[in-house]
């Protein structure tokens, strides 16, 4: 393990996966599933979603998740939140990283928070206001997704200069960071390529992170093609758990896995800080926690060589 991390692998399942399984998942397994996923080195997870508890009970114990996982030395706790309420809890619960989501197709937008792009990007001004209005000590970074950014289940394609007009009036309002999201998985390697260079010539300083879908078999390969035009920021899955129950059916398909992108970065020299195996190992406690076998491909077939020397006999 080194203290040196050239691409951050953020899980993302915690939030992103559990929303779209129905059962509630106990909250000491999902404490569980934080305290091994830090230990085997990954640097931020986005413990859960600020929602309604009515909408997706899932959340209910939102904040005593992040109460635990603040617990944890050296972990970013990040949460998602839909509007300035969710904002306020994850302000109160003392999160480190709110992400906000407004997607780049009218359609999703309505689907997923009922209101107009316009209304979610105005809300995002308030929401960065309040954050601006904090103690140094108590402000969280800000972070939005651009969903549907590849893509969308209702409207079909999605205009890149659409892409860059909602990224630009998100760091104008006072994003840290801005994750291009192919919620659906539509997007494609050289699709991703064009998509990350015009965001990152529109938006400046801002940070550039990617947020992919492996809905298609491409999520790999549009890593590594982020991984091209210097992302170095992914959000992932543990096990390829994961997927937006607003964007239709069918669509919701899992994130890209977690350990297949620590995988692909171990096999590309580019060090990540994670342990693979005892993450693999994190991808098996994910699928007992959820109770059936996930789509990672690295969990039924193991690295291709050993990461560490096998025990003598
Ligand atoms: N946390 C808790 N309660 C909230 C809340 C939040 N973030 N936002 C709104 N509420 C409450 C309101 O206080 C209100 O409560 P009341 O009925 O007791 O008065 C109720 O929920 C309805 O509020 P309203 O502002 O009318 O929300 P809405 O019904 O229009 O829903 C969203 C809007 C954004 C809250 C909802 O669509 C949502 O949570 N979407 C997110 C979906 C998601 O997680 N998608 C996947 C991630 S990409
Ligand atoms: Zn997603």
């Amino acid at each position: 393990m080194t203290d040196q991390i050239d691409v951050f692998v953020r899980e993302v399942g915690m939030r992103d996966g559990l929303q779209s399984v129905p059962e509630f998942m106990p909250t000491e397994a999902k404490k569980a599933w934080c305290t091994a996923e830090a230990a085997a080195g990954v640097p931020e997870i986005e413990v859960c979603s600020f929602v309604p508890p009515k909408l997706l009970p899932q959340f209910s114990d939102a904040g005593e998740v992040v109460k635990h996982a603040l617990s944890i030395p050296g972990l970013t706790v990040a949460a998602l939140m839909p509007n300035l309420k969710g904002a306020e809890r994850g302000i109160e619960a003392g999160v480190h990283k709110l992400n906000y989501v407004v997607s780049v197709s009218e359609s999703h937008n309505r689907a997923n928070v009922r209101r107009s792009r316009a209304e979610s990007i105005e809300d995002f001004g308030r929401i960065a206001a309040l954050v601006r209005s904090l103690p140094a000590v108590r402000r969280p970074k800000l972070a939005a997704g651009l969903a549907t950014a590849l893509g969308c289940t209702i409207e079909g394609h999605v205009a890149e200069a659409e892409v860059v007009r909602v990224a630009v009036a998100l760091a104008e309002a006072g994003a840290d960071e801005l994750a291009v999201s192919d919620t659906v998985g539509y997007g494609d390697p050289a699709g991703v390529r064009r998509l990350i260079k015009a965001v990152a010539a529109a938006v400046g300083g801002v940070t550039v992170t990617a947020h992919f879908h492996d809905t298609r078999g491409l999520g790999i390969a549009n890593v590594y093609a982020g991984l091209l035009e210097g992302v170095d920021h992914f959000d992932t899955g543990l096990g390829g758990l994961g997927g937006c129950p607003f964007a239709g059916h069918k669509a919701a398909a899992g994130n890209v896995c977690s350990e297949e992108v620590v995988f692909l970065c171990r096999e590309l020299g580019i060090e990540t800080g994670v342990d693979l195996d005892r993450l693999i190992d994190c991808a098996r406690l994910a699928e007992t926690i959820v109770g059936h076998a996930l789509p990672s491909k690295l969990l039924n077939a193991g690295t291709a060589r050993p990461s560490r020397p096998a025990q003598a006999a």
